[in-house]
């Protein structure tokens, strides 16, 4: 059984160290701290007792920005990605985001595939976005439309 929760300044030795295992490049410890001192809402998927993923949104000014949703490397494949999407969703919704964007790798299909399933868009692309290991890489941009009930619906 999944639940979530707020992150605290505490769980960040466990987030980070799930983050340093599931990308290839990822936020720093200070990322997640500036992030809590930000009053972004911040939030852990504990799976018996045990964070195995978390999620970072920022809502203002009615537009959503997921800036991070990552499931530990060895707790991946079970809908806890899904899981995590629908509890960012349902938080931005409830803080009046009327949309949601977000950013992934092009070359991030398990990521791509679960943001379309669960009604993102693609909007555009923005050049030479991420490092990678040959230069930079796009990021794709993704938006979904909280209002539209069809898109509520699907997650
Ligand atoms: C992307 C991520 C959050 C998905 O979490 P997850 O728990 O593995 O995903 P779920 O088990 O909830 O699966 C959700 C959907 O993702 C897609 N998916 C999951 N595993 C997949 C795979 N091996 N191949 C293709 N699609 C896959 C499917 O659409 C799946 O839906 P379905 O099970 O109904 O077919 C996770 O893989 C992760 O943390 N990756 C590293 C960090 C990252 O890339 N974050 C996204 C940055 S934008």
């Amino acid at each position: 059984m999944i639940r979530f929760r707020p992150m605290e300044e505490a769980d960040v030795d466990r987030v980070f160290a799930n983050e340093l295992r599931s990308y290839a490049y990822p936020w720093t410890r200070g990322n997640f701290l500036d992030c809590l001192r930000e009053r972004k809402d911040c939030r852990v998927a504990e799976v018996n007792g045990e964070i195995v993923g978390h999620g970072v949104l920022g809502v203002a000014a009615g537009e959503g920005h997921i800036l991070n949703v990552c499931i530990a490397r060895d707790q991946q494949g079970h809908g806890y990605g899904r899981a995590l999407l629908e509890d960012l969703l349902d938080r931005a919704r409830s803080a009046g985001a009327e949309i949601v964007f977000l950013e992934v790798r092009p070359s991030n299909r398990v990521a791509i595939e679960l943001y379309e399933s669960a009604g993102f868009n693609a909007i555009g692309l923005r050049r030479n976005y991420y490092p990678a290991p040959f230069g930079h890489e796009d990021a794709q941009i993704m938006a979904i439309d909280m209002r539209s009930e069809l898109s509520a619906g699907t997650v």
